[in-house]
């Protein structure tokens, strides 16, 4: 077996099945994050920590499908649970007992939750987080941190790539996709991450229209920057004096601690939203909350103030695969996966010190992104790659694929229980040889 990469060869099987694909998908494509130049390479098979390609080319998987597969590919023990439950059926429009143990892991767990909505996506747990804050409520407008990924509803998605041509001083509402509604913007307040002062002066401004504050406590697009205490105190209060409900995303964020990146980071929300790890590798996501918070989903009065539905909602393989997972998932888990990323993000900064090249290595527990560039970094703004520094990164994500190690487009990691701390100091080595080579 083949473990030298032959991709971007034009001859390989990924180039073929790509010229398949652009006769029947958009761009060649389902998503938009698979897309590298000249061509995506086709996954074959997951086995633990490593991908093999179609072609037979093993890579280490620093991805993780965006850092759903905590435990890497193919684990046996969640693929059992998904295996014994698509046995029996993998969908009805039945409950089943699989959603409730989910809930109850995570009831147990999180402090802040009580009662757990489930749905499919991220996306959508961040669309219900945000409609039932507005039905708890009854105000419209919702606000968000600059440049923050929170998924593709409308709302969310305000101001994820705004520029230096239209960011304006107070961060503008700028629009992500072309024909979102002027609406949409006039709903959507815009903060600066960790800039406190500036960030109350918006929140109070917008005072009491908001019906929620969306945050994530170390967004993942601009190099997972942690919220500093200081930002999260002011939230807190602000939140408090003005009635918003406090949305935290966790849909990546719980992978930073046992009792959720909440507890990690002295935060306590109205509504949580999670997705990724919860589904161990399958579709998931979910809003969790105080009883109070969630009523909203509740029909105990009539109608629900906010109601929610889906057709492979909490369906039982999901929510198996999820719950083996998370059970997996214990305090010592946690910690290996915490010193991991420390030891990744020692040999990545380690790399640059010794070959020169301007850089530096950003990151919280096991997970890390690479900037090319040494100017201090606290939010979106910061992070924003300048001149040919963008290229640059890409060059580098193409030349770690064809070393063997897989980043996002954007240079970032997660991490997952299946590396080992050699499997991270191959790719120290690896991205020293390129950054002394090719950078
Ligand atoms: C913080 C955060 N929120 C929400 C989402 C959307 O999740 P999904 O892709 O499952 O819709 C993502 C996806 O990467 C995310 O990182």
């Amino acid at each position: 077996m083949s473990t030298s990469p032959i991709w971007p060869d034009r001859n390989s099987r990924s180039a073929e099945l790509y010229e398949r694909a652009r006769k029947v998908l958009p761009g060649g494509i389902s998503r938009l994050q698979t897309l590298v130049d000249p061509f995506p390479i086709y996954a074959g098979r997951g086995e633990g920590a490593t991908i093999v390609d179609v072609d037979g080319t093993h890579r280490l998987d620093m991805m993780n499908n965006f850092a759903s597969l905590i435990h890497g590919h193919a684990r046996s023990e969640v693929i059992d649970a998904a295996t014994r439950a698509a046995r029996h059926g993998s969908c009805f429009a039945m409950p089943t007992e699989a959603e409730i143990a989910l809930a109850e892991l995570l009831c147990d767990r999180v402090k802040s939750v009580e009662k757990v909505r489930f749905c499919n996506s991220g996306t959508e747990a961040v669309m219900l987080a945000l409609k039932a804050a507005r039905a708890h409520t009854g105000r419209a407008r919702i606000a968000k941190i600059e440049g923050a990924y929170h998924g593709m509803y409308d709302y969310a998605e305000v101001s994820l790539d705004s520029s230096p041509e239209n960011w304006g001083n107070d961060p503008n509402s700028v629009r992500f996709t072309a024909g979102s509604p002027r609406a949409v913007l006039d709903d959507t307040v815009v903060f600066p991450h960790n800039n406190t002062e500036a960030a109350e002066r918006i929140l109070r401004d917008a005072g009491e229209s908001l019906a929620a504050i969306l945050i994530d406590p170390a967004p993942g697009v601009f190099g997972m920057i942690p919220m500093t205490p200081e930002f999260v105190s002011m939230i807190q209060r602000v939140a408090r004096d003005i009635g918003a409900s406090i949305i935290i995303d966790e849909v990546i964020a719980l992978r930073l601690g046992y009792h959720g990146a909440q507890a990690k980071f002295g935060i306590e929300p109205d509504y949580t939203t999670f997705a990724k790890i919860i589904g161990g590798g399958f579709p998931v996501g979910a809003v969790a909350g105080s009883e109070t918070a969630m009523a909203v989903f509740s029909h105990a009065q009539g109608k629900p103030l906010n109601p929610s539905s889906g057709t492979f909602t909490a369906n039982p393989v999901s929510m198996s695969a999820g719950l083996a997972t998370m059970e997996l998932m214990t305090p010592e888990a946690y910690a290996a996966l915490d010193a991991l990323g420390e030891h990744a993000r020692m040999v990545a900064a380690r790399a640059f010190q010794a070959t020169g090249v301007k850089g530096q290595v950003t990151g919280v527990g096991g997970m890390f992104a690479i900037h090319l560039h040494e100017r201090p970094i606290t939010d979106y703004r910061s992070a924003y790659p300048v001149g040919n520094e963008a290229a640059r990164g890409k060059a580098l994500h193409l030349a770690l694929l064809e070393a063997g190690f897989i980043m996002s487009p954007k240079l970032s990691a997660f991490l997952s229980t299946a590396m080992t701390t050699n499997d991270i100091d191959r790719f120290g080595a690896a991205l020293e040889t390129i950054l002394r080579s090719q950078m």
